[in-house]
């Protein structure tokens, strides 16, 4: 588009515009001086272009281009003309402008670090000097693509007539298992907002509300540790639908997901594959599997027994479990990367790693004393193992354990051994979650996803005696091994609804006090519903193929919540703090 400061950009020009006079606005990528020729790239959001300057034609303009620094904001008039050596790389490559004005808009301060994609400044560098990160077509074209997700969303949703809705950020809080950020109140001494974790009780409400299908690009605030894909403010594509199954709810957003991938990746996904949960944590250790690979988690009670191996016996005797993984090809590993494994496993929470080589000289274990080579071999043709393999064992009394030190060592060895192939998409349900789960420090009950996800209601007569037997109607979308959206159909019955927070140990005072708005709405016609939320940050982050988050958000906050650029959070003179009658420390 044409305006005022140019008649194109720096990265539209090609060999048809030849002869074209031409203004182009940009900033100073980095200059070449020959001596008698003089290059200048110039560089915006949309590519680069060159401009070349000859001392003897131009000197000048030559004078001029030679006290340009890198970052400076300059406007160059001129004529396009064929290159004399092509550069095949960028698509301008076969064009040069030659000026005929450069005119300096803004010099520019040397910048701290190189402004290109293989750049040499830190992630914190370029955290608080994220105004020139973003100069860099990588982290444009992320944010670019970011963009592309959200509208081709907002296109798939508008047209099932969804309504895009704003719900306020200052509100009572909203469970979803974090922390909540506070917001003080100068006009309500000693009393606080909360920070969305979710909008997910005011997408309830506007069910209830009869607005039938919401949607909304949102914000949510959680106060717990960050991580790669973690932040404490982070985006969901919220959604919501009344009067639907989760069959509905499949339907949809599988749909959305497609259309999606089809036009921001031109990808074509397959139907989505749906997969109990405890198939995912029997079968790969984890409730978000990276099925781009396989090697599934082998169990070896049946065939472990009949030893003098104490350890296996005592797990066997306690109804424990001996699995393993089938190393394809790792029969090769040294003692010493057994042992890095076994350190691994350890720090996974297992208390130990056997091995079982299958090689050319025959089969070999770390356990040889205790099993004879007939067991050994029944243990290989259990786990399907072949000359060149390697089965890493691990046993535990109880069986979450085994499996997550496997799922982490599956992980682990489908990166190092090169298992997962990058170019592919594994995109599936995982469905069948139990209601609730126990909570590993209290042994008390808790909620698995939040406490408004609907039991499956063949399961319903179990809620007073046996709670840990009911199945929520609940599901989560997996993309190549990262959670990538979580929902369930929702309680709808005030009664239910009271149950389960019964269940859950809140007493009468406590259930008003949190949420006796939400009960109260449901005594006034709430039809039944159901909704999902995708993580938008970790969706996008795997679009453009990066590993963290941070990657796709303009602004992000580092991972002890820091915004580096704005030096926040600060500390605010005492004045403030009194008027929120807040005590300074
Ligand atoms: P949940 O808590 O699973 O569900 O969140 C939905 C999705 O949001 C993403 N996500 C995050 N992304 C970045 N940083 C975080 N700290 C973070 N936490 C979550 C994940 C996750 O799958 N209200 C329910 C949804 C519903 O039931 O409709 C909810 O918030 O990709």
């Amino acid at each position: 588009m044409q305006t005022h400061f140019r008649s194109h950009n720096c990265g539209e020009l090609r060999i048809e515009n030849i002869g074209t006079e031409v203004t182009l606005s940009g900033w100073v990528q980095g200059t070449r001086d020959l001596g008698y020729l003089l290059f200048l790239d110039l560089r915006d959001r949309y590519g680069i272009t060159q401009v070349s300057v000859k001392s003897q034609e131009l000197p000048e303009l030559y004078e001029k281009a030679k006290g340009l620094g890198r970052e400076f904001v300059i406007q160059v008039k001129g004529t396009v003309l064929e290159r004399e050596s092509k550069n095949a790389k960028i698509p301008t490559g076969e064009i040069e402008i030659v000026p005929t004005s450069i005119e300096v808009l803004n010099p520019a301060k040397l910048p701290p670090f190189l402004i290109e994609d293989a750049t040499d400044g830190s992630e914190e560098l370029r955290m608080k000097y994220r105004y020139l990160d973003i100069r860099r077509p990588q982290m444009a074209n992320n944010l670019r693509l970011r963009a592309k997700v959200a509208a081709a969303t907002r296109e798939y949703l508008n047209d099932l007539d969804f309504c895009e809705i704003e719900t306020p950020f200052f509100i009572k809080s909203t469970p979803e298992g974090a922390r909540d950020f506070l917001v003080p109140s100068r006009m309500s001494p000693g009393s606080f907002y909360a920070l969305p974790q979710s909008p997910q009780i005011l997408k309830q409400l506007l069910m209830v509300a009869g607005m039938d299908r919401y949607y909304q690009i949102v914000k949510c605030f959680r106060d717990e540790d960050f991580r790669g894909d973690r932040q404490p403010e982070f985006t969901q594509i919220d959604c919501e639908m009344a009067f639907v199954s989760q069959e509905d709810i499949f339907r949809t957003f599988e749909g959305m997901t497609k259309h999606v991938f089809k036009k921001v990746a031109n990808v074509e996904l397959p139907d989505f594959l749906r997969l109990p949960y405890k198939d995912s944590l029997c079968l790969y250790g984890s409730d978000k599997p990276d099925l781009r690979f396989e090697c599934p988690i082998i169990e070896l009670n049946e065939v472990m027994g009949g030893t003098e191996f104490s350890v296996f016996n005592g797990v066997l005797a306690e109804n424990g479990l001996i699995a393993c993984l089938n190393a394809k090809g790792c029969a090769k590993y040294t003692r010493k990367d057994l042992d890095k494994l076994t350190e691994m496993v350890k720090g996974w929470g297992a208390t130990g790693l056997v091995w079982v080589r299958y090689n050319e000289e025959g089969i070999k274990s770390s356990v040889d004393k205790f099993y004879s080579p007939e067991q050994l071999a029944a243990i290989c043709e259990k786990a399907g193992a072949e000359k060149g393999d390697m089965l890493l064992l691990v046993a535990d009394k109880l069986k979450g354990k085994v499996r997550k030190a496997l799922g982490n060592l599956r992980l682990h060895l489908g990166k190092t051994e090169k298992w997962i192939d990058e170019s592919k998409w594994s995109v599936f349900w995982v469905v069948d979650f139990p209601l609730f789960e126990e909570d590993e420090e209290t042994g008390k009950l808790t909620f698995a996803h939040h406490p408004f996800c609907s039991p499956r209601p063949e399961h319903l007569h179990y809620l007073d005696t046996e709670p840990e037997k009911v199945y929520a109607q609940t599901y989560d979308m997996v993309m190549n091994g990262n959670e990538i959206l979580s929902g369930s159909i929702r309680i709808h019955q005030k009664d239910v609804q009271d149950k389960i927070f019964d269940i859950l140990g809140l007493t009468e005072e406590e259930k008003q006090e949190k949420f006796g708005f939400m009960l109260n709405a449901f005594e006034y016609g709430a039809p039944p519903h159901g909704g999902c939320a995708f993580g938008l940050d970790r969706w996008v982050m795997l679009l453009a193929g990066e590993t963290s988050i941070r990657e796709v958000i303009a602004f992000p906050k580092t991972s002890s919540g820091r915004d580096l650029m704005m030096d926040a959070p600060a500390e605010v003179p005492e004045k403030a703090l009194k008027e929120l009658h807040i005590k300074a420390l």
